[in-house]
């Protein structure tokens, strides 16, 4: 069974003391894929790195909306150079995050719409970062609609939301906050679409599953994800699986 952990953080501090060690293990267990995701200019440097050094890494690279507060057009002009990586699968994480509100709203705006412009140049999809923003995301994604195409990561919007989404071509992608208490939202959403257009993530090191809640996270909880999203689709964990490596796959453009 191969899993494809769509959304992690490898780059994060958290892993320095074990990283050399961690993600060929993870390879060993079976976490066939993983992307790492950057968040600024220096973590997606350092994402691509990773997607060098390893062959099942791939590598994400954008202005995560808490960090634009000082971005430049210069720095999209590296992103877009960076993008031109073999490695590089998709321009993120961008997007809006109204919880925090650490940048101001306009300024969140302005950036996310220039990284749809980057990916809609590139012909590249996007990973987008919601939280608390859900109409101004979703107006951003019907400006580009027919343009750029996307995966929501941590998907915490309605029901609704998500099918209309899935209906512009967009994917929906869930982490361990579906295994916790208070994930009744999370798991109409995951009822609500169809299974070809949900992927799967950690998000690690951040919202470790239940049983593991609280630690740091890593790609190898990620069948604590999988095994709930087969209980509410009435699928079996080898068919999630599959399925969501293939829909990783398919939408990341991987052919191997
Ligand atoms: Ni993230």
């Amino acid at each position: 069974m191969i899993f494809y952990d769509t959304h992690a953080h490898y780059d994060d501090g958290r892993f320095d003391s074990d990283r050399e060690t961690l993600l060929p293990e993870l390879y060993r267990q079976g976490i066939g894929l993983i992307n790492t995701i950057g968040t600024d200019i220096p973590s997606s440097r350092a994402s691509i790195a990773l997607a060098e050094q390893y062959p099942f890494i791939y590598a994400v690279v954008g202005g995560w909306p808490g960090n634009v507060g000082d971005m430049t057009e210069q720095d999209l002009e590296e992103y877009r150079t960076m993008a031109s990586h073999e490695k590089v699968v998709a321009i993120g994480e961008i997007g809006l995050d109204y919880y925090y509100d650490d940048v101001p709203r306009e300024i969140q705006k302005h950036w996310f719409d220039r990284q749809m412009a980057l990916a809609a140049e590139l012909s590249m999809p996007v990973v987008v970062h919601d939280r608390d923003a859900h109409g101004d995301c979703m107006d951003m994604v019907r400006k580009w609609a027919g343009q750029v195409k996307g995966v929501f990561h941590c998907f915490s919007g309605s029901a609704e939301m998500a099918v209309e989404l899935t209906k512009l071509g967009w994917y929906v992608s869930f982490t361990g906050v579906v295994t916790f208490k208070n994930a009744r939202r999370a798991l109409e959403a995951v009822a609500a679409v169809s299974t070809d257009r949900i992927m799967i993530e950690t998000d690690a090191p951040y919202l470790a599953p239940v049983p593991y809640r609280g630690r740091r996270n890593h790609s190898g909880y990620v069948p604590e994800v999988a095994k709930k999203i087969a209980e509410i689709k009435g699928l079996s964990l080898e068919e999630v699986a599959r399925i969501t490596t293939e829909n990783g796959k398919r939408f990341f453009r991987i052919s191997e």
